[in-house]
């Protein structure tokens, strides 16, 4: 690309970036995601809104983790982040209290569906 180029793009860039403040939604299912952090007990440690009895206070609570910046401090709030996040958090952050609990690649997507619900 020449810088010509570059310099044409950018009010495009500029524009995209700002006209929507939300990420795109990922792709899963909320619904089977809803289901999983049942499954797994996420709500063991967080407090999760439309999670019954998921009220843990042992991490941050989740409501409106969607609007998050940061997740756990550390890693830009993308879908693709907080998959790799709920997957192997202390590969993000070795000193995190959050364990690696096993989950799959296709519920991590979905339980990332279910929390980019809570806005
Ligand atoms: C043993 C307790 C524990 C369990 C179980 C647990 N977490 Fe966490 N989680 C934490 C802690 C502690 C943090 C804060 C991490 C940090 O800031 O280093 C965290 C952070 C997070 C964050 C980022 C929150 C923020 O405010 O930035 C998300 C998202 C998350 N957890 C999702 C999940 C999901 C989904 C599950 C179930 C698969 C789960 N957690 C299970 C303890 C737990």
């Amino acid at each position: 690309m020449t810088a010509r180029t570059v310099l044409l793009l950018l009010p495009l860039l500029i524009a995209s970036g700002c006209s929507s403040d939300e990420a795109e939604p990922p792709p899963g299912d909320p619904e089977v995601g809803q289901a999983a952090i049942r499954e797994y007990g996420c709500g063991s440690c967080h407090v999760i809104p439309g999670i019954g009895g998921a009220d843990g206070r042992t991490g941050p609570s989740l409501e409106r983790i969607a609007r998050r910046v940061y997740l756990a401090g550390v890693l830009p709030n993308t879908p693709d982040d907080m998959v790799r996040w709920i997957r192997e958090p202390e590969a993000v952050d070795p000193r995190t209290a959050m364990p690696n609990m096993g989950v799959g690649e296709s519920d991590a997507r979905n339980i990332t569906a279910y929390l980019y619900t809570l806005k």
